[in-house]
């Protein structure tokens, strides 16, 4: 018996023009299920049925969907302020900075983006313009983005992990693909709580930053253990890198004023994002006043 013909037949129907049917494979799920409408903790499929989200959408949603407080600034900003002046800034920009000052840990300025992707993307960057080095840290396991500098090694299969990759040695596939093989050198994969490893990197390499999450949450939860965070950041001081927290799921999750309020170390660059607006796709890039960036 087919229990989503509906559902099924959506699909069908979207994957005549859409590679898998899906606009990000990322969401394409068995069974093949469609959902049609969501409101607060609740999704409902095409066939009727309603389900608790407890997925909810990689973490983004505090106050549930359609949150009707948030829906309505957002239509309220669409009605009432242009979509794009094209010069100048806007009183908006510099409300929501201003609030985001006052209540997240450490903030002296903001720079707004549209997704975590870009936000990781101006991080790295703005850390190899500082440092006037290339090379990268993340971590297995870890999802910090789509982009060349953070998509090496990306959700590669149990049997091909190792302990530590060294770059060059092997070339990165799987969802890392398409990656020139050039830039996979400059970005090395090691595994989270090991401090050894980042030392091993940084005796190796000229490393302008390491990004992390400060919980690992891309592949179930893994917490920091006594000490990493902290590590990190005296690495950080040692070997001169920019320490990035990328706190697009933990940020406001664990306190308003993101983890690093409460974990008791203070990274040099910060990057927030669809949970800023409850999903709406905005993003943040914060500095933190730990080293002199
Ligand atoms: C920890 C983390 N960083 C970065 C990103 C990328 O954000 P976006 O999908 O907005 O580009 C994600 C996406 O889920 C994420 O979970």
């Amino acid at each position: 018996m087919r229990l989503y013909p509906r559902s099924e037949e959506i699909l069908r129907k979207n994957r005549r023009f859409i590679p898998g049917g899906v606009a990000s494979l990322n969401r394409s799920i068995k069974p093949e299920i469609v959902f049609v409408k969501r409101h607060g903790a609740y999704l409902c499929d095409a066939e009727g049925n309603r389900y608790i989200d407890y997925h909810a959408a990689f973490a983004p949603h505090f106050l549930g969907h359609n949150d009707p407080y948030v829906t309505e600034a957002v239509v309220r900003a669409l009605r009432d302020h242009a979509s794009l002046y094209g010069s100048g800034t806007t009183i908006l920009e510099g409300q929501l900075a201003e609030l985001i000052c006052r209540h997240v840990s450490s903030v002296e300025s903001v720079q707004f983006l549209n997704s975590g992707s870009e936000a990781t993307y101006q991080a790295i960057r703005l850390a190899r313009a500082l440092t006037g080095r290339d090379h990268v840290v993340v971590m297995q396991g870890g999802y910090n983005g789509w982009h060349n500098d953070v998509s090496c090694n990306l959700m590669t299969p149990l049997e091909e992990l190792g302990p530590r990759v060294s770059p060059g040695e092997y070339p990165y596939k799987g969802m890392s693909a398409g990656t020139p093989l050039d830039h996979q050198k400059l970005v090395h994969c090691i595994n989270f709580n090991d401090l050894e490893s980042v030392e091993y990197v940084c005796e190796k390499y000229p490393v302008a930053a390491l990004i992390t999450e400060p919980i690992l949450q891309n592949i179930g939860v893994i917490k920091p253990e006594a000490g990493y965070l902290a590590g990190l950041r005296r690495l950080a001081d040692r070997y001169g890198f920019v320490l990035i927290f990328d706190e697009v799921k933990t940020g406001f999750r664990h306190a308003l004023g993101g983890y690093a309020s409460i974990c008791g170390v203070t990274p040099d660059l910060v990057v927030y994002g669809k949970a800023l607006a409850n999903g709406y796709p905005i993003a943040m890039l914060v500095g933190a006043p730990g080293r002199n960036l």
